[in-house]
């Protein structure tokens, strides 16, 4: 997501932050800043929409700007679009106070209620121009100092954030405190580093400290100074980085679709806390009020690939808690059909990119209709996101992998949240129900964690599988949902033929293609079709198939059927599809990892279609 980066030392710090920013530039950012200080109280803050080019340009790759101490940032835009104005670093109006932040500050609104009314303007659309003027107010109302008035922030807010704050009276200083989001501290040669993630410092020292959470610390040249919460001055171990610089941008992990796949249960839980507070959904951030929910009578979904197979899904969900009819089209078909289509419709569009040519050219089809739009999107400021009328950001961050996983979770998950939305401002749910249902939601990153924490068996049956020519998933309902997904996942990134099939398709043609050892995946988590498929799948078993189960946790009769079973947790069957799915992305990924592809980049492939 976004990177920082910050120095304080004997060097000019501006050439320094703009090489550790580019060594991040993997991660994906909209646009880039920093602010540099000359050891008087002089700051220079220099921010721009792009690429790190465009900064680099304009500073001469940081030789234009003279001082040793300095933070900087690239900035993944989710609150506000990407702008010079949303970029960071951010200071209060007399620059008494300068930041840098990765994260989400969930109660940004209510703080800036607060502000506000203590004569605070803002400039920015972003939370963190509000973190920066509450650290400013406390430290003018208490005249304690740095450590103590960023305590009284943290203190205050709410949601996940590493700061990176700079105060003019102490010109050669940074202060940095953090909350559920990565930042390490390196010293060196009597300098001292921060930075979000370990690529940006590896150049310079491999001997970092790792600052935990709730944690403040104080950076000066050669000297780092660490306070708990209760601004005690605490110790930590200096740890040595033994990982190669490439194996660093991963995080660890050997490629960005794992790590992607193991960053579900967080980007989930942000997704849910951008929109739901204290067990209640508000989309006042997504701007569709319940009168135009109450007023809605058909529901189009409208996608590309993975984002249509989350349609599929959200179109049970939708169906199974409202009276609302849904259809769900795919965006390259959609936009040449002659539909007409009714006043009282909504026209839903779901992309990461926002982007994909035809989910825009759908949009603006649906939009000369005169028909209300909204955009489920990753990409702040993206094409769908500015011409939708009202719009749902997921919170996946920067999806690096071609093949999606963490994005399409998050859709997945701001499908239900509508759909749960629809039946309570439609009165067609009990509130008892939607408690039940809201609870269920936010146990899905738990749950999640769990299915990951046993992926050393997947692991060890996709070994099997990797000689395989063809694959075929089925299920229904919500389980062939997924199963269309698993299907997309196995042929892009594993090149091996696959497809999906509702399950009662079977005897109506596809079977015919079961012989001695194919390989069928069944998706078997929703009760009420179990007896239904498990029957499809002895079907496939008396002629050979090499037999796949994924079900859930008490449904271990399925054993004695498939010839490999994995369970997930138990969970409202309307989200089960956020947890089968977990074991599928990581049957593909190890399926090419073993036969040696280029997992993240799959030939023929593009992470944006912007063309037809
Ligand atoms: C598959 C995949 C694609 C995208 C599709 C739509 O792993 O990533 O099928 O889902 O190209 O892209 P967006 O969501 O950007 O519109």
């Amino acid at each position: 997501m976004c990177g920082i980066v910050g120095f304080t030392g004997n060097h000019q710090a501006a050439p320094v932050l703009l090489d550790g920013l580019a060594k991040l530039e993997y991660r994906g950012y909209d646009s880039a800043g920093i602010a540099i200080r000359d050891g008087k109280s002089n700051t220079e803050i220099i921010k721009e929409k792009g690429k790190l080019k465009v900064l680099g340009e304009m500073t001469d790759w940081g030789n234009a700007v003279r001082g040793c101490c300095g933070i900087g940032h690239t900035r993944w835009a989710t609150h506000g679009e990407p702008s010079a104005l949303n970029a960071h670093p951010h200071s209060s109006d007399d620059e008494n106070v300068i930041a840098v932040h990765n994260g989400i500050i969930e109660n940004y609104q209510e703080l800036k209620e607060k502000l506000s009314k203590q004569g605070y303007t803002f400039k920015s659309q972003t939370d963190t121009e509000v973190a920066v003027k509450l650290i400013d107010y406390y430290y003018k109302k208490y005249n304690e100092g740095p450590v103590d008035c960023i305590v009284r922030a943290m203190l205050r807010i709410r949601g996940s954030y590493a700061l990176c704050v700079m105060f003019k009276d102490y010109p050669d200083e940074i202060y940095t405190a953090r909350k559920d989001s990565p930042m390490i501290i390196g010293i060196a040669n009597g300098e001292t580093y921060v930075a979000s993630d370990v690529p940006a410092i590896l150049k310079y020292t491999r001997n970092v400290y790792y600052i935990g959470n709730h944690e403040i610390a104080r950076l000066e040249k050669g000297k780092v100074t660490f306070y708990n919460i209760d601004r005690e001055e605490i110790s930590k171990p200096l740890t040595e980085i033994k990982w190669d610089a490439e194996a660093a941008e991963k995080g660890g992990y050997e490629h960005f679709m794992l790590k992607e796949i193991h960053e579900q249960p967080k980007v989930i839980l942000d997704t849910i806390n951008s929109v739901v507070q204290n067990g209640q959904i508000s989309f006042e951030s997504v701007d569709l009020s319940d009168d135009v929910m109450r007023s809605i009578r058909q529901v189009y979904i409208v996608a590309c690939g993975s984002a249509y197979h989350v349609g599929m899904a959200v179109q049970y969900v939708i169906e199974e808690l409202t009276s609302l009819s849904v259809r769900v089209e795919l965006a390259s078909e959609f936009r040449y059909r002659k539909m007409s289509l009714q006043d009282n419709s909504l026209v839903i569009i779901i992309s990461q990119s926002g982007e994909t040519a035809d989910s825009l050219a759908a949009l603006r089809s649906a939009k000369k209709q005169g028909v209300r739009t909204l955009g489920i999107v990753n990409v702040v400021g993206s094409s769908i996101a500015r011409e939708a009328e009202s719009v749902f950001y997921t919170l996946a961050g920067p999806e690096i992998s071609v093949a999606t996983t963490k994005a399409y979770s998050t859709q997945l998950i701001a499908g239900y949240l509508l759909a749960l939305q629809f039946a309570k401002a439609r009165a067609e749910i009990t509130d008892e129900r939607y408690a039940q249902l809201i609870s269920e939601i936010n146990s899905i990153p738990a749950k999640i964690e769990k299915i990951l924490s046993d992926k050393e068996r997947i692991q060890w049956f996709s070994s099997k599988l990797v000689g395989i020519k063809d694959a075929f998933f089925i299920g229904r309902g919500i389980d062939y949902a997924i199963s269309l997904e698993g299907s997309l996942k196995m042929k892009e990134i594993s090149y091996i033929h696959s497809e999906a099939y509702a399950a009662g398709e079977l005897k109506h043609g596809p079977i015919s293609l079961i012989e001695d050892g194919t390989v069928v995946i069944s998706v078997v988590t929703q009760p009420e079709l179990y007896e239904k498929t498990v029957s499809n799948m002895v079907e496939v078993k008396s002629r050979g198939a090499n037999l796949v189960g994924v079900t859930t946790y008490g449904n271990y009769a399925m054993e004695d059927t498939a010839d490999f079973v994995i369970f997930v947790p138990k969970i409202d069957p309307l989200f089960a599809g956020s947890l089968s799915v977990i074991p599928l992305q990581l049957m593909s990924y190890y399926v090419s990892v073993g036969k040696g592809f280029d997992v993240d980049k799959p030939r023929n492939l593009a992470k944006s279609v912007t063309v037809e």
